[in-house]
């Protein structure tokens, strides 16, 4: 990445990364956090990007390990976007159903939905679950949607804006 040395160039920078991303496109999220990695997440991680690969899918879909949505109990959680399909307690056994049925066939793999525990209901998406339907992200609200790993991810979201211009106000006057 080269050298930027002011805001603009770093705006500059972000739309350039913005215009060569399709918020269309599928990306399946895969929990990172400490709770789902435990539970096996790497693994899903893992088998997520292999299976990608051995369909050809690489270059049409994205893979990321990302911030803790919260529902960590249920983990390893999986959300997949941009329809916002949430599975929970996902494997690596599970990870080619998933990506044969949802990715390539637009289908939901059932036993992998949120149930309701009193009306045995299914919830599709993400925010249909009860644990999340009355809450609002705020501090967090944009971990879900960023690979840990990625400076690109960070960049794209206008995560850097506060900072960066801090830090570029300070090396103006010689701080830094
Ligand atoms: S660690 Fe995965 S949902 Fe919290």
């Amino acid at each position: 990445m080269a050298q930027l040395n002011s805001p603009e160039e770093l705006e500059t920078f972000r739309q350039e990364l913005l215009s060569k991303r399709d918020p269309s496109a599928p990306c399946i999220s895969v929990c990172a956090g400490a709770g789902c990695v435990a539970s096996g997440a790497d693994a899903v991680i893992a088998a997520f990007k292999a299976e990608i690969e051995k369909e050809g899918l690489t270059a049409k879909v994205d893979t990321k390990g990302t911030g803790c949505p919260g529902f960590c109990e249920r983990g390893p959680v999986v959300v997949i976007y941009p329809e916002e399909i949430c599975y929970l307690q996902v494997t690596a056994e599970d990870v080619p159903e998933i990506v044969s049925q949802t990715i390539k066939a637009n289908k939901t793999v059932e036993r992998l939905l949120y149930q309701d525990p009193v009306t045995g209901e299914r919830a599709v998406r993400e925010s249909d679950i009860p644990f999340y339907k009355n809450q609002k992200r705020r501090l967090l609200c944009s971990n879900i949607k960023i690979d840990s790993k990625s400076i690109d991810d960070y960049l794209s979201i206008g995560g850097y804006s506060a900072l960066s211009k801090a830090l570029f106000q300070l090396t103006d006057v010689g701080f830094l």
